[in-house]
């Protein structure tokens, strides 16, 4: 008999992105996620269910929140976990990214946690290992834990995703996390607004089925959530805005423009933040209504669980080994 039928119904080798999964698949990976945030507010946060596994972290990109919570993550579940990091300066994509995935591959590890600065490069490197890949952030593509994560935190809050509305503000044409959640919250029935100057909407943000604005006090009107964004000037090569300081003046998160949305609307942030660019330092520092650290605490439930199931799922594949 299957002990925890929800558990098994993310069957997938990888978890590469949000986007093409259904329903049933997101509400698994929650579910199984709600079980680890009150094992990991005990002192004993120790668990066995990866004893055995190798668990390499991949990071061409610089990370705090993500590679620290994958590992904790591992650990905790009694894996043996690996941090490479990757000077991303010295590495070159295509040729040396799957020489890289193979030299690690013969040493067979069960899962990989993979960020690279390129869209796609994550997936490619997954065709050419036998073991699970976990994309932890391709470029401007995916980042699915985020928005499993940030899925989560709100579903603890407001009880489910369905027919909330939910505005995400800033930089969305170069951010992963945008892209996720978007796909995340659309899937589960939730409302998405996106709110940015024109220069950093995508060109297939229609394509993606959320409601598109240019101005804060407008798009915040009434909504439940009220998720900011990071400019990602690392991924930015012309100038997409005259001045920071214009930009915090239409675009960031303050009480004036917050209290366009529902009393209790709640802000979050994927982190880094950067105070007194795309958030007022006070609004994110307002514990009633900003969960940013709640989220942090959700990434390393949501890392257990993606770590688990994944493992669950190796272990049932005898292709693997073939
Ligand atoms: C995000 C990322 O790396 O995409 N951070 C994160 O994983 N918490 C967002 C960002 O870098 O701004």
């Amino acid at each position: 008999m299957i002990e925890d039928e929800t558990a098994f119904s993310y069957t997938h080798r990888h978890l590469l992105g949000i986007e093409g999964l259904s329903p049933p698949e997101i509400t698994a990976l929650l579910d199984q996620s709600e079980g680890y945030v009150e094992q990991n507010r005990q002192a004993d946060k120790k668990q066995g269910v990866l004893r055995g596994r190798t668990i390499i972290n991949l990071f061409f990109e610089a990370s705090t929140r993500t590679r620290t919570s994958f590992e904790l993550a591992g650990k905790r579940l009694g894996g043996d976990v690996i941090n490479m990091s990757v000077s991303n300066s010295s590495v070159k994509k295509g040729e040396t990214l799957i020489d890289t995935a193979m030299t690690l591959n013969a040493m067979h590890p069960d899962v990989l946690v993979v960020r690279h600065p390129a869209s796609g490069a994550v997936k490619l490197l997954s065709e050419k290992v036998n073991c699970a890949v976990i994309n932890a952030g391709d470029g401007s593509h995916e980042h699915p834990t985020q928005a499993l994560l940030d899925a989560l935190t709100i579903r603890r809050r407001r009880g489910e995703l369905s027919g909330l509305t939910v505005a995400i503000c800033g930089d969305v044409q170069h951010s992963r996390v945008a892209r996720s959640n978007i796909h995340l919250l659309n899937t589960m029935g939730a409302r998405v607004r996106v709110i940015a100057p024109r220069t950093l909407i995508p060109a297939e943000a229609a394509r993606l089925g959320v409601e598109v604005f240019h101005d804060m006090d407008r798009g915040l009107e009434g909504c439940d959530i009220v998720m900011m964004l990071r400019l990602q000037t690392e991924r930015m090569h012309s100038n997409f805005f005259p001045s920071i300081r214009e930009y915090f003046h239409f675009f960031a998160l303050d009480y004036d423009n917050l209290a366009k949305a529902k009393p209790d609307a709640l802000i979050m942030h994927p982190g880094p933040m950067n105070r007194g660019v795309e958030i007022d330092s006070e609004v994110a520092d307002d514990y009633g209504r900003s969960v940013i650290r709640e989220q942090v605490e959700m990434g390393v439930a949501v890392r257990m669980a993606c770590l688990e199931l994944l493992s669950r799922n190796l272990s049932n594949d005898i292709s693997r080994n073939l």
